[in-house]
């Protein structure tokens, strides 16, 4: 499994140490939100930038904004290395993967507690990642939706049967038992924000998921 903390966890104020305390960590989450597709605000691009050479970990970043198209290319700029938009986003779904790529990111949609995964069918073969949210997106500290499970095995299924290329990823209510469930459901990268950053030992507990 690769880990994925999210850092809508950490101490933004000692936002470097906190993410060079991920030792194992195989992402590092960023949680970008426009106070309008969902009901917070959180960071911006100009916070990405100011990390850019200073952390060893890739940025994973999940844009839960309304025009995710007119903005990518900022978090590109600043140093994403994967931009996973909503499908339930105002953008152009084909336009946007296409412009993800385009920046020399790799492409990630995301869909909500409520969407059906059927609807990403058509996308699924130019896709890099997709990302399961197991909580209503917005904020942090969630209880696991278990409505989840099912999308991973579908995707997994599909990525199998087809040989897709993209990653599976959940996001919302990690915890040490609900990691068990979505690992035997074919998830790959799990996003954890509270399980990590609220951890006794973040280390241990990074090494704990990866094993799974
Ligand atoms: C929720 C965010 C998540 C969040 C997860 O909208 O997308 O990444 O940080 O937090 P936990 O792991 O605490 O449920
Ligand atoms: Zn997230």
């Amino acid at each position: 499994m690769k880990v994925a903390p999210s850092i809508l966890s950490a101490n933004f104020n000692n936002l470097l140490d906190e993410i060079n305390s991920c030792e194992g960590a195989s992402f590092i989450h960023v949680d970008v939100m426009d106070g309008h597709f969902v009901p917070n605000i959180t960071i911006g691009a100009c916070v990405i930038k100011n990390l850019k050479g200073k952390i060893d970990f890739p940025l994973d970043v999940h844009l839960m904004i309304t025009d995710p198209y007119r903005y990518a290319p900022d978090f590109a700029k600043a140093g994403a290395h994967i931009i996973t938009f909503h499908y339930e986003s105002d953008s152009d779904i084909e336009k946007t993967i296409k412009l993800i790529k385009d920046l020399g990111c790799l492409a990630g949609i995301s869909i909500k507690p409520g969407t059906n995964v059927e609807v990403l069918k058509p996308y699924l073969k130019d896709l890099d990642l997709i990302l399961v949210m197991s909580v209503e997106p917005g904020f942090g500290g969630q209880s696991f939706m278990p409505n989840a499970l099912g999308k991973l095995e579908a995707l997994a299924r599909w990525k199998r049967e087809n040989n897709y290329q993209y990653l599976i990823e959940v996001d919302g209510g990690i915890n040490k038992e609900t990691a068990v469930e979505v690992a035997k459901s074919g998830c790959e990268v799990v996003v954890a924000g509270t399980y990590i950053f609220k951890a006794e030992n973040r280390v241990n507990t990074i090494k704990y998921l990866r094993k799974l």
